[in-house]
């Protein structure tokens, strides 16, 4: 089973991918959480244009997370799932869905640039206004902040338009994290029970 947990810097995803391996591990299931960009060299050069620290196109930027991510199914996710291990992955192309679309990307053309991707059983995206989010991330310098803002307003547009792909979910992430697992944890027992 594969998992994808999707939302906004500061939705709280990685929260909820922590409780969700608990509950699962507690119930007999061996998990991994994989996070995307990797720490391997595509995904370093990745954190240096995401800090800008180096520059490139949309374009260029979807080319480094393909590279990355191809050799994180090669090497990690396939051979997870092959084991039976239920991998959460706290994002995964479902990102570059949102994020390089909001960049200016056509998500169709995203998406069938993934076609070597094992598909999701089910994607959770964490959904909660940009404002919200960005409270509980402060600690960004203020100059940055209008900018990152109208950003990160596309990026959300973006994730909400894939609810209408039917392994889509979205939760509303305003809730306490407790609520929200509720929620996460009922849609993830329906995709288990099949
Ligand atoms: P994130 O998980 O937010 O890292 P952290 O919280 O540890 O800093 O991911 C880093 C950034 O990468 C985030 O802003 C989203 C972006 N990103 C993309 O633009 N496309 C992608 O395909 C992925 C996986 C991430």
């Amino acid at each position: 089973m594969l998992i994808d947990l999707e939302g906004i810097d500061g939705c709280g995803k990685s929260t909820q991918t922590k409780l969700l391996q608990k509950k699962l591990e507690e119930l007999g299931e061996t998990t991994v959480i994989l996070k995307e960009p990797t720490n391997e060299p595509h995904g370093q050069k990745l954190w240096d244009v995401l800090h800008g620290k180096r520059k490139a196109t949309n374009e260029e930027i979807l080319g480094f997370f393909l590279l990355d991510r191809k050799q994180h199914v090669d090497e990690k996710i396939q051979p997870a799932l092959d084991n039976g291990t239920v991998v959460l992955m706290d994002r995964y192309y479902y990102s570059s869905m949102a994020y390089q679309v909001a960049g200016g990307l056509d998500v169709d053309y995203v998406r069938n640039k993934h076609d070597f991707a094992p598909t999701p059983d089910i994607v959770l995206i964490f959904d909660l206004p940009v404002s919200t989010a960005l409270e509980r991330v402060r600690g960004h310098s203020e100059a940055d902040e209008f900018e990152k803002e109208e950003h990160l307003e596309k990026v959300r547009t973006a994730y909400l338009n894939l609810k209408v792909d039917p392994i889509v979910r979205i939760i509303d992430a305003t809730r306490n994290p407790k609520e929200i697992f509720d929620e996460v944890w009922n849609l993830v027992s329906e995709v288990r029970n099949g």
